[in-house]
């Protein structure tokens, strides 16, 4: 086959950049290799947190829009196969409101070489589900948790579920899915006194707590950077009650920076329920890590993404119901990877937040 110019036809179609390696993995132009693919279940959620979606929700991503459990499973086991994708996280919105949630975890643990699988998850009906989870073959959660108390809990998300996300809490750990990690981010002037409160949780449960800078992906724009608490507010907040070492242990492509927790300014010793006393800190905003990013995104309805704050996408869901190869798609997947920018420029004087917000991207 040849071109229009008489050159033969690049493999992959006429969008191939022809700079781009030989190579099957997931590379892009500055080094990096994806290997940790992060999927979209949902658009929809059980919670409204403040710093996410406004209080009657958003319009959700119609049925049809959304990829079938056999149209994921197949990108999957693409991303698995041919792309070298070695690590899979499904997020939301809501993960466990996706039906056939199960389902899709078995398809996944069924692979060869068998993917690490973690669920993000906000934890409501967890205490019902982590069982289940672990037996469908997720290997670890990630549950959010902004504030232990049950007025503030109810203030940030607009709902009254503390303590299901507590008992799921517990019922994450007894199933085994250990460790577990808290993700929590901190807002001004409403639970940013709770930090060292969170960690003294945290330590005593054997839950691993991450702090996380608050990022402009909010559904109503709301964001200001003025009013973020920074990983440097994070880290004083906590200091004013532990002694904290950074850890040496290499973060690899992980966005948290972890500390030691050695002891406490009132001299009481630490102990934990188990694992190591570490709190980390996802400084996304004021230390951005993009340079060792390895992932990769998917959305419900089938659009990959390079990036949190990419601007574009790429419409697999098109390619699968269109007909096309595996071989087809992973070449697109590969190329739309390799033109992955550096950074997601949140500090760029023409930054625009991407258009749909993280509870339709997935965190
Ligand atoms: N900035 C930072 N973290 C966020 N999350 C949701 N929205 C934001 C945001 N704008 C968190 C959730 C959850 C994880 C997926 O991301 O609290 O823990
Ligand atoms: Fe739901 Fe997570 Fe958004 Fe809260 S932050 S409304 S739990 S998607």
């Amino acid at each position: 086959m040849t071109t229009e110019l008489g050159l033969p036809a690049l493999r992959g179609g006429p969008s191939r950049d022809p700079d781009r390696p030989d190579d099957p993995r997931l590379v892009d132009g500055f080094g990096r290799v994806a290997t940790d693919l992060r999927i979209s279940l949902t658009d929809r959620c059980n919670l409204r947190c403040t710093y996410c979606m406004p209080a009657e929700g958003l319009d959700w991503m119609p049925r049809d829009e959304q990829l079938t459990d056999d149209e994921l499973n197949r990108l999957i086991a693409v991303a698995v196969h041919r792309l070298g994708v070695e690590e899979l996280r499904f997020t939301g919105g809501e993960p466990m409101l996706r039906k056939g949630l199960e389902n899709v975890l078995s398809a996944a643990s069924a692979l060869e070489p068998r993917p690490d699988i973690s669920l993000t998850t906000n934890g409501i009906g967890l205490a019902r589900r982590a069982g289940a989870l672990a037996a469908a073959g997720v290997n670890r959660l990630n549950v959010s948790l902004d504030t232990l108390r049950q007025d503030r809990f109810a203030e940030i998300t607009r709902r009254d579920r503390l303590q299901d996300v507590l008992d799921g809490l517990a019922a994450a750990r007894d199933a085994g899915l250990n460790p577990v990690k808290l993700n929590s981010v901190l807002l001004r002037g409403v639970n940013d006194d709770e930090a060292a409160d969170m960690l003294e949780f945290a330590l005593e449960h054997g839950y691993q707590l991450r702090f996380i800078e608050q990022m402009p992906l909010d559904a109503q724009h709301g964001w200001r950077r003025s009013e973020m608490i920074t990983a440097g507010e994070i880290m004083e907040r906590l200091e004013q009650r532990f002694t904290l070492a950074p850890s040496d242990e290499d973060r690899g492509g992980a966005p948290a920076e972890k500390f030691l927790v050695e002891s406490r300014l009132d001299g009481t010793s630490i102990s934990t329920a188990g694992g190591p006393a570490v709190v980390g800190v996802i400084a996304s905003v004021t230390r951005p890590f993009c340079g060792a990013c390895d992932r990769t995104r998917l959305t419900a309805d089938g659009q990959m993404r390079t990036c949190l704050f990419a601007t574009g996408e790429t419409d697999l869901r098109a390619m699968v119901r269109g007909g096309a190869t595996d071989a087809e798609i992973a070449d697109t997947w590969r190329d739309a990877m390799w033109g992955k920018k550096a950074g997601h420029g949140i500090d760029d004087p023409g930054f625009l937040q991407p258009d749909r917000p993280m509870s339709a991207i997935g965190g």
